[in-house]
């Protein structure tokens, strides 16, 4: 080993096949270094890129087996080379995931050095990233508050347990042709294909990239014909004109708002006067339920009934009322089994009800 040149190794075990350890690894590494700003034509030949650098270079690609990176860290040292090898062994039915960085370390300038590297930008964020703190902020991401991943693409492409609460607020809403909906934090878009039996168009927002093409997908059709736009957005800054809409829906997003006053202002700001707006509350009584569980109860914000209508009229709506429905006859028409029926029994569900005027 070269004095401060080594290699640098994480590996895990998992209980599924290599060749679908192998695609899921890349589906996800390709869409967080997306995120991050890097890109990654995941194939043979392809090329990692960050801006107009090319950090890296796919040099062996066995789908399954292995994927080998020439690596360059450095834009100042063009000819400073690494190598980077993302292994896929089977192990016991399952898969051992290696990767493996060889010869890191070159432009370091010595071990203690390399110490220093390794234990900031390597242990620590290891460490802080399965801390319990930021392990369950990175579960409310995941699950809820940005949902990624085949999992969440899953559940939200049918929530039927979030069905009831769509129920709700379409016959509050009582849409007809003549409207146009806006739906903020639409996650797969189930309550919008239901919306536009109506005949209304719509428009919906969420800032999760996964959930976005999701309700694309579930609302093809919809979206082909012009009747549906779903963009990438925030509930705080919605890319809409003043007045555009006549009424706007938000159900299971409440609760995620660092600044829900901002959020419902920005709602009212998009309607048109005299346009309606019905909110699914985040009603304390939930906190650690089925319905708002661990670890996102501890990263949601509970609102009770008057609290959650003074949101709105701080917003700016003064016309609003929080109401209570029973969502069991709902979850008995939409199939919710029989055993589970019981979750939405109860004092009734808080909605907010509101107009701009
Ligand atoms: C619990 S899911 C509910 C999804 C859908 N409304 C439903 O009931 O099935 C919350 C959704 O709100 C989105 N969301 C949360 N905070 C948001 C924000 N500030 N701006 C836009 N979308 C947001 C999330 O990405 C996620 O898709």
């Amino acid at each position: 080993m070269e004095a401060s040149r080594t290699t640098v190794s994480i590996s895990i075990e998992l209980a599924l096949e290599p060749i679908v350890s192998f695609d899921v690894f890349i589906e996800e590494l390709t869409a967080a270094l997306t995120q991050s700003g890097m890109s990654f034509e995941a194939r043979e030949n392809g090329r990692i890129t960050e801006g107009e650098f090319e950090a890296g270079r796919v040099i062996a690609w066995k789908p399954g087996e292995l994927i080998q990176l020439q690596w360059h860290q450095a834009d100042w040292e063009t000819e400073e080379a690494t190598y980077v090898e993302m292994r896929f062994e089977p192990i016991n039915g399952g898969t051992r995931a290696t990767l493996e960085h060889r010869g890191w370390g070159g432009l370091l300038g010595g071990p203690g050095e390399l110490t220093g590297w390794f234990a900031r930008t390597v242990a620590a964020p290891f460490l802080q990233a399965t801390s319990p703190r930021e392990f369950g902020s990175w579960l409310t991401d995941r699950r809820a508050r940005r949902p990624s991943g085949a999992q969440s693409r899953d559940i939200y492409r049918e929530p039927l347990y979030h069905y009831p609460n769509f129920r709700v607020i379409l016959q509050e809403l009582a849409l007809s042709r003549d409207d146009y909906l806006i739906e903020v934090g639409c996650g797969g878009g189930a309550m919008l294909s239901e919306a536009l039996n109506s005949g209304c168009r719509a428009a919906a927002v969420d800032h999760s990239p996964d959930m976005v093409q999701l309700a694309r997908e579930v609302n093809h059709d919809a979206v082909a014909e012009g009747r549906l736009e779903v963009i990438q957005a925030s509930a705080e800054h919605l890319p809409f004109a003043d007045a555009a809409f006549t009424c706007a829906a938000m159900t299971g997003v409440l609760g995620f708002l660092p600044d829900p006053v901002a959020a419902l202002r920005e709602l009212r700001r998009v309607l048109v006067e005299g346009g309606r707006i019905v909110v699914l509350g985040s009603d304390p009584a939930l906190k650690g339920t089925p319905a708002a569980p661990e670890p996102m109860a501890s990263h949601l914000r509970f609102y009770e009934d008057d609290e959650f209508q003074q949101l709105a009229v701080e917003a700016g709506f003064a016309k609003a009322i929080v109401v209570r429905r029973d969502l069991e006859p709902f979850a008995r028409q939409v199939g919710v089994p029989e055993e589970h029926l019981a979750l939405f029994a109860g004092p009734g569900t808080s909605f907010l009800l509101a107009q701009k005027s």
